[in-house]
């Protein structure tokens, strides 16, 4: 499995699978879940209310997958992040699961390369360096036949620099 690093906007990737850090209610909001919305269009929305309809949203650590609209990528995969809380609130353990629930969506549905943002780095105020030790762990642990490249897209320059660092180790 190949991992690339990019600095920019997940909603010009044209991998398979793009992740969204969405909330539970799969409501839509800020962040990089704003600028999905608005660059795939209302589509999405309406398949994530069928999804609240049927499932009742998405719990913080698992993953759902919906049509991506416009955007290039061929699917989109939402989960949510923890908030954080301090570390004692099984933030890690959530984080990873989100990681490795979006690759498995990912391998059940055929899709072979997919790009994460960095998950609750934003507004849900997990620590940056921590969080991307977690992403990278969680990735490089997950062995798949389907799944040939993994993308992580850093938009702000410190998530950019942290991933640098740590994938060059
Ligand atoms: N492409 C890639 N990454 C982006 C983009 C973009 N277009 N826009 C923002 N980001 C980055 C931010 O720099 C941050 O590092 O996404 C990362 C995650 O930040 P948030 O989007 O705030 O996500 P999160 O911290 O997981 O909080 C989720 O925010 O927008 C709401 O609905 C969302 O309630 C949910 C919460």
């Amino acid at each position: 499995m190949e991992l690339q690093l990019i600095k920019g906007d997940i909603t010009q990737l044209h991998t398979d699978a793009i992740v969204n850090a969405a909330n539970s209610g799969l409501m839509g909001g800020g962040g990089v879940d704003g600028a999905i919305h608005r660059a795939g269009g209302p589509e999405i929305m309406d398949e994530c209310q069928l999804i609240r309809e049927r499932e009742g949203g998405c719990p913080t650590g698992e993953a759902v997958i919906t049509t991506s609209g416009s955007l290039p990528a061929k699917k989109l995969i939402h989960t949510v992040g923890p908030v954080w809380k301090g570390g004692h609130s099984d933030e890690e353990a959530k984080l990873h699961a989100c990681y490795i629930n979006a690759l498995k969506l990912a391998e059940s549905n055929d899709l072979q390369s997919i790009a994460f943002p960095n998950i609750s780095t934003g507004v849900y105020g997990y620590p940056k360096s921590d969080a991307a030790r977690v992403a990278i762990n969680a990735v490089k642990s997950f062995k798949s036949n389907v799944i040939t490249k993994v993308v992580f897209v850093c938009f702000d320059d410190a998530n950019h620099q942290i991933y640098q660092q740590l994938l060059s180790e």
